[in-house]
């Protein structure tokens, strides 16, 4: 799949999140139910571990992959810089470097490129990445840059999108 349609679907699909999720936010103690549901319960792959070490070509390896769509929505950073509408989906897109996403293993962030989170905007990666290419997510999950230092999405600057496409997954 190329990666500008897979992007404008992306794109789409957040918008219509954003359109279907007019609910209240929950509620503090609501959100740290779901939060520990998410930790314990419903996340899997929690046993799941990286063999991939993190090495500076790990690192860009993962940050490249990442590059393909996930940039749309999280940001090139992966802390939603120049993302417009990160805070306006419900439930928010969060900072990757917050303490409660780090708090997963990597089995469990393996597991969450995969699957995604349904119902909310967070897609499932199964059938378009490789399993290689999300174990090098999770390496540049865990070594993200100071926030801010890499820019906006070029989906959002108006430059030519020219990011790779996506290798297709082959397991
Ligand atoms: C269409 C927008 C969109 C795209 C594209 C997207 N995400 Fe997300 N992501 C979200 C939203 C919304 C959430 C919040 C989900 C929730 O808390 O239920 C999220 C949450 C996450 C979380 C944290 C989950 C948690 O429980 O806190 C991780 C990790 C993550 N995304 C990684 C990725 C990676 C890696 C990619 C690319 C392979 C990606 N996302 C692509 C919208 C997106």
């Amino acid at each position: 799949m190329q990666s500008r349609p897979l992007c404008l679907t992306l794109c789409a699909l957040a918008s219509l999140s954003l359109a279907a999720c007019k609910a209240r936010q929950p509620g503090r103690v609501e959100s740290a139910t779901i939060r520990w549901t998410k930790h314990h319960v419903t996340i899997g792959g929690n046993s799941q571990a990286n063999s991939l070490k993190p090495t500076p070509s790990t690192i860009e390896a993962g940050k490249l992959v990442f590059g393909y769509y996930c940039v749309v929505c999280h940001g090139r950073d992966g802390q939603n810089t120049g993302v417009p509408f990160a805070a306006k989906m419900s439930p928010p897109i969060p900072s990757l470097t917050s303490a409660d996403v780090q708090l997963y293993s990597d089995g469990q962030l393996k597991w969450i490129i995969e699957h995604g989170i349904a119902p909310s905007g967070m897609p499932a990666s199964s059938g378009i990445l490789s399993d290689d290419n999300m174990w090098h997510i999770v390496v540049y999950l865990r070594n993200l840059p100071p926030a801010g230092t890499l820019g906006d999405p070029r989906a959002y600057t108006g430059e030519e999108y020219q990011d790779p496409s996506p290798p297709l997954a082959t397991n």
